[in-house]
């Protein structure tokens, strides 16, 4: 074969690609989103998700990934946990939330979502952060609230959340509450084909 593409080369897509330039260009600038990238098994949401880190990475921004667990039985706040553990991995946090206290001695939900938010807060004084939240379709409930919560502050954050919801195909996708949790109006990539995708 003359020419080899190599697995790492990303293909196509410009328009979602130029839609994320944008959106860290915005979070530079101190306004960040919660943006919704959705699709089906196998349409590229994790690869366009890494695209997505390379790109802030390469503009100077702090990426963290959280990773839900498909896996029953996950701790609750399990990619929440990742992404401020990594977040404060070079320089500890102040404070970051004890996630793994049982709910009864954490306080309010509200206060813990709050220490959260002061977290994000801290560490984009740093330098402005774009988190993934891979495979939010498994993602536990209370995650899911802490996202909700969460993306209505970020417009005035240097925060970014990029959310991977499977539209299809995740066991636990139809009456899971990641179906019915996401805000309407922000930004938005639906990966109908897969026309960035090698065959
Ligand atoms: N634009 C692209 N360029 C090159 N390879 C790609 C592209 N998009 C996706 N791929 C490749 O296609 C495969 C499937 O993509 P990916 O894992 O991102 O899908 P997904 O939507 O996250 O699927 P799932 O819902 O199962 O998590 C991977 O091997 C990935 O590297
Ligand atoms: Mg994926």
């Amino acid at each position: 074969m003359p020419i080899a593409f190599g697995e790492d080369r990303y293909i196509g897509r410009p328009a979602e690609l130029e839609e994320l330039a944008h959106l860290i260009r915005a979070v530079q600038d101190g306004s960040g989103s919660l943006l919704l990238v959705s699709g089906d098994a196998g349409m590229g949401k994790t690869r366009l998700a890494e695209e997505a880190g390379r790109l802030a990475r390469a503009a100077g921004l702090a990426v963290s990934w959280g990773q839900c667990a498909e896996a029953e039985g996950a701790p609750p706040y399990l990619p929440w946990t990742q992404v401020f553990n990594q977040l404060s991995a070079g320089s500890p946090l102040t404070r970051i939330p004890d996630w793994r206290k049982p709910a009864e001695e954490q306080g309010s939900r509200f206060q813990l979502f709050e220490e959260a938010l002061e977290a994000m807060r801290e560490v984009s004084t740093r330098s402005p952060v774009v988190v993934i939240l891979d495979d939010v379709q498994w993602a536990d409930a209370a995650s899911l609230h802490l996202l909700q919560y969460a993306a209505s502050q970020l417009p005035s954050l240097p925060v970014m959340v990029l959310a991977n919801p499977r539209s299809r195909g995740g066991e636990r996708a139809r009456d899971h509450p990641s179906q019915h949790w996401a805000p309407k109006g922000g930004p938005a990539i639906a990966l109908a084909s897969a026309d960035g995708k090698r065959g």
